[in-house]
């Protein structure tokens, strides 16, 4: 099947193709401008900004931002799961680490999207451990209807009030839609 099929499971387009590409081109002109001539970058031996990215739905949204990106980037990526139920709530286990130290780097950590925000406080106590020389944190959708625990974003793309179940563009459901090009709502039919 291909992707004019699943168009057809949205009950919406949230966010269409052409205002995802004008919402990353902002965001990247402002991380751009934060981080050029040193601005917030601290690292003493100044490498290159460390973009990392959480797999798996940041991906698109990762290499979409840094392209638009036009000073030295570097990319490392990790993978961390939630427990399924049972277990404590906001529970997240590390599946893959990272491939550099943090040490003395200026980190910017790149999200689809932070939902209760267990998995970001967790990479965030995760990463303070490592000493990086700065943090910062990026997500594309910021659904703020599901916060459960208070973290802070440098810079989102999009705010979501409704309590929606979206994919497309990174995110997934049962491992499909992460390649249409836009975020939808799916229609409930298609959630099992
Ligand atoms: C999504 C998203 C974040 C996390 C946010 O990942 O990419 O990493 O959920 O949720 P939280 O704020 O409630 O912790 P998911 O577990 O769906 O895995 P994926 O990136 O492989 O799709």
């Amino acid at each position: 099947m291909g992707l004019i099929g699943f168009e057809q499971r949205m009950s919406k387009i949230l966010y269409p193709e052409d205002a995802i590409r004008d919402r990353v081109a902002a965001m990247a002109q402002q991380i751009t401008s934060d981080y050029a001539e040193k601005g917030l970058s601290a690292d003493p031996e100044s490498r290159p900004l460390l973009l990392v990215g959480v797999m798996r739905g940041a991906l698109v949204f990762l290499t979409d931002l840094s392209r638009q990106m036009p000073i030295p980037v570097e990319y490392d990526l990790i993978s961390v799961s939630s427990y399924g139920n049972g277990t404590a709530p906001g529970a997240v286990r590390l599946v893959k680490d990272l491939e550099e130290p943090l040490e003395g780097r200026d980190v910017l950590l790149v999200e689809d999207i932070i939902d209760t925000g267990y998995t970001i406080e967790y990479l965030r106590r995760s990463f303070a451990a490592r000493k990086p020389a700065s943090f910062r944190v990026c997500t594309l959708v910021d659904k703020v209807a599901r916060r459960e625990v208070e973290t802070e974003i440098d810079y989102a793309g999009f705010a979501l009030e409704q309590d929606e179940f979206i994919v497309g563009y990174g995110m997934d459901y049962a491992e499909l839609y992460r390649n249409l090009p836009y975020i939808g709502v799916l229609k409930p039919e298609y959630i099992q």
